[in-house]
């Protein structure tokens, strides 16, 4: 193997968690080889990326193709048409990519039509809806990548129903964990998160137990319709348990254009900009509940044990549901309250962490990346 680079892809904040601890090993592991991290700017506000960069103790970016926000088809080529003289440039010997966003996809068709072999760091994962742009990202991602990591064993048979040989895929575990088990000791308290945002806590009945709220698919905030009945089932929540709403810049631009900002006078509702990975590994530890559309964070809360309720009708990550603390509750009303109702009354679920997920997957995966690029 000639060259003596590899180039590693983030683009979006879920990136940034998976990539840290990969960066970390591969430092170790593989040190006579030069690591380039590229950042295609698909994040780009502080708090969606700077700051994540700060609490994960990533290197600055070597390049950021700065590409911003677009349509799908813009954002994605953007990526492609940069990205393209940085193989010319540095002829690395693979692309790592992780996750499923634009940038996962956009960076992967460059490559491995110009023969550079790519890294798919969370293969497998298959929500089995199309309507999901990173659905989209996944299947294909996976179809053309040549070396696939996957973080649960669901994940191998989906790879291999597609056609994907057997000795492409390699079960490692989660990288997300990884982060997680390395960040969890610097993670704030919730008290000093609240006031260094500015917010008095008592406003949250002293804060003993609270859920954590998180809402960014693009299924659930771009119609107004859609969104409003989830805030409207928020309201009701709060009436029973104080929520912390952390917002993703979409859903706060989303509630001010449909003009649903009477959300943001709800007495037992805190709302939050998006918060630092430290700040919301801190939210999450002291939360009774979590309620989201991300993936990250149904892994997350399936580690930490804490339940979690996702809003969404399916989940692309199932052994949260099978072994973890996870819910899928969709938008339903009654199913919600419910499943909040056993919560508060102590019986939520409480679940068992995941193989592999053990803060050591990235180790797995460079061990795997210097035998099978030969290094
Ligand atoms: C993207 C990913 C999604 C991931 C999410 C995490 C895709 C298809 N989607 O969705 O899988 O879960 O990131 O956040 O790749 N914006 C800002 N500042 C930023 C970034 C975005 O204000 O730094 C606003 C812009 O108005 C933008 C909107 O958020 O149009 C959406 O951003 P975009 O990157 O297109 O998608 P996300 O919803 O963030």
């Amino acid at each position: 193997m000639s060259s003596r680079y590899i180039i590693c892809v983030v683009g979006a904040r879920p990136n940034f968690m998976k990539m840290a601890p990969i960066l970390r090993a591969l430092s170790i592991k593989l040190p006579h080889i030069q690591v380039l991290l590229v950042h295609t700017g698909q994040h780009y506000d502080k708090d969606m990326s700077d700051r994540l960069f700060d609490d994960l103790k990533l290197p600055r970016p070597d390049i950021n193709l700065e590409v911003g926000s677009a349509t799908h088809a813009v954002q994605t080529a953007d990526v492609m048409r940069k990205f393209e003289p940085i193989l010319d440039t540095y002829q690395p010997c693979c692309v790592i990519v992780v996750g499923d966003v634009n940038s996962t996809l956009a960076c992967t068709l460059v490559a491995v039509k110009k023969d550079v072999p790519v890294v798919h760091v969370e293969a497998g994962l298959r929500s089995y809806d199309k309507k999901m742009p990173e659905e989209i990202n996944r299947i294909l991602t996976d179809q053309i990548a040549d070396r696939l990591y996957t973080t649960e064993r669901s994940a191998e048979i989906n790879l291999k129903k597609e056609g994907i040989p057997s000795d492409q895929i390699c079960f490692v575990g989660n990288v997300m964990i990884d982060s997680l088990i390395y960040g969890q000791k610097g993670a704030p308290q919730v008290l000093d998160i609240l006031k260094s945002a500015g917010i008095d806590p008592s406003v949250l009945s002293g804060l003993k137990d609270y859920a954590v709220v998180t809402l960014h698919r693009p299924s659930n905030v771009d119609q107004p319709d859609s969104l409003q009945h989830l805030l409207d089932i928020l309201i009701e929540i709060s009436n029973r348990l104080p929520l912390i709403f952390a917002l993703h810049p979409r859903t706060k631009n989303n509630i001010e254009r449909f003009k649903l900002t009477y959300i943001f006078d709800v007495k037992n509702i805190v709302f939050l900009p998006p918060q630092g990975y430290l700040e919301m590994l801190g939210l999450m530890s002291s939360a009774s509940l979590i309620l989201t559309d991300s993936g990250g964070l149904q892994e997350e809360s399936t580690a930490l044990g804490i339940p979690c309720l996702t809003l969404r009708e399916n989940t692309e990550r199932p052994i949260t549901v099978e072994q973890g603390t996870n819910t899928i509750v969709g938008s339903d009303r009654n199913l919600i309250l419910s499943c909040l109702d056993e919560i508060l009354a102590g019986r939520g679920k409480s679940g068992r962490v995941p193989e592999f997920w053990d803060g050591a997957a990235a180790e797995r995966i460079a061990d795997d990346l210097k035998a099978w690029l030969v290094l």
